[in-house]
């Protein structure tokens, strides 16, 4: 089950040309392309006339032509032309899905379009500062269910055992970490500190820490797929009154999940610099070392998914490091939920 009437990232903008690109989204198979206007579009991969996937078709200059008998589809999904024929009538047509393209990122509304708003995107604009905060981004295919990935996010406890090598540093540092949470309307935010720690590999070979550190995290899950991140760290005693201002280390990492089907998903991530901005070589290490990071994440999120699809889960605990993943899965819940009452009472 998956909420609908919500925006997922559909693609990094920078996927999607000339050439029709295929990807299912919340388990329906939707093609992507920019039209000769360069506007993004997103269809149902499926021509009305026999069936055929429109991506195995070419864009040109009316909209998006399916390569097995030449009809053409403009973004709407209205068919504007078939060969052989003059009138076209009106059934002629695939599903449309409303798209926007904003902070290098094309998003896609699954849900009835006439709730679509524009507004509810959750904004990146460090995408689009590349003075103060450079970045790179990718999207890694993940054969495990959005939420897994999501649950992944929410339990940072995990990079002690899961990250020793990269961004980890010592378990006893990320369980004793002190938690501040705040319920959102559509998810949940958290601040964690770990004070006096030992820096990760990675922070030293960024900025070159030689002694202890004070680190700061502070997450934000936005329903149904966002988790925004920034984190700083800074000498040891310079964090004070929880002010980062004086952060020696600060990025930003966003995270988007899109459910592909109920077990597999898209991971779309970018890191951003924000300590050596005007160096490229850093922000590239930034990159490299959160891929390398984040493909760790992957592995044992997969292994989570393969023994949770032969064995089920009913007889998995929660324990105390669970607190915001279950704050968060409540808040997903609860919107199913609203979103299964609406389509009841209609
Ligand atoms: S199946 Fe698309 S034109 Fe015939
Ligand atoms: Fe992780």
């Amino acid at each position: 089950m998956f909420i609908r009437n919500a925006w997922y990232i559909a693609a990094w903008a920078d996927e999607i040309g000339a050439t029709p690109l295929a990807r299912r989204i919340c388990n329906e198979p939707v093609v992507l392309y920019r039209d000769r206007q360069s506007q993004p579009a997103a269809l149902l991969d499926m021509c009305c006339h026999r069936g055929a996937p429109l991506h195995l078709g070419r864009v040109v200059d009316q909209g998006l032509e399916c390569g097995y008998h030449g009809l053409i589809f403009d973004r709407s999904g209205q068919c504007v032309c078939v060969p052989g024929q003059d009138r076209i009538i009106e059934r002629t047509r695939v599903r449309s899905f409303p798209v926007v393209e904003q902070d290098a990122f094309v998003w896609v509304w699954m849900g009835d379009p006439a709730q679509a708003d524009p507004a509810k995107i959750v904004p990146w604009p460090y995408h689009n500062d590349a003075v103060n905060w450079p970045h790179r981004h990718t999207m890694y295919p993940i054969k495990a269910a959005a939420m897994l990935m999501v649950d992944n996010l929410m339990d940072l406890t995990h990079l002690g055992y899961v990250h020793t090598s990269t961004i980890g540093g010592n378990p006893s540092q990320h369980v004793d970490a002190k938690m501040d949470i705040e319920r959102t309307p559509l998810g949940v935010r958290f601040t964690r500190w770990m004070l006096n720690s030992i820096p990760p590999p990675t922070y030293v070979k960024a900025v070159g820490f030689q002694g202890r550190i004070d680190r700061c995290q502070k997450f934000e899950f936005v329903a149904p797929g966002a988790v925004l991140q920034w984190t700083g760290a800074a000498e040891v005693g310079e964090y004070r009154d929880g002010n980062t201002d004086s952060s020696k280390l600060q990025f930003r990492l966003f995270h988007g999940l899109t459910p592909e089907t109920e077990t597999t998903c898209f991971y779309f991530w970018s890191a951003a610099n924000g300590f050596r901005q005007d160096d490229p070589a850093a922000t590239e290490l930034l990159f490299q070392q959160t891929g390398a990071a984040f493909l760790e994440d992957k592995a044992v999120v997969e292994a989570q998914q393969a023994r949770l699809t032969e064995l089920g889960e009913s007889n998995l605990v929660d324990i105390v490091s669970d607190t915001v993943r279950l704050h968060m899965r409540r808040t997903v819940d609860r919107l199913l939920a609203e979103e299964a009452q609406a389509l009841a009472a209609e």
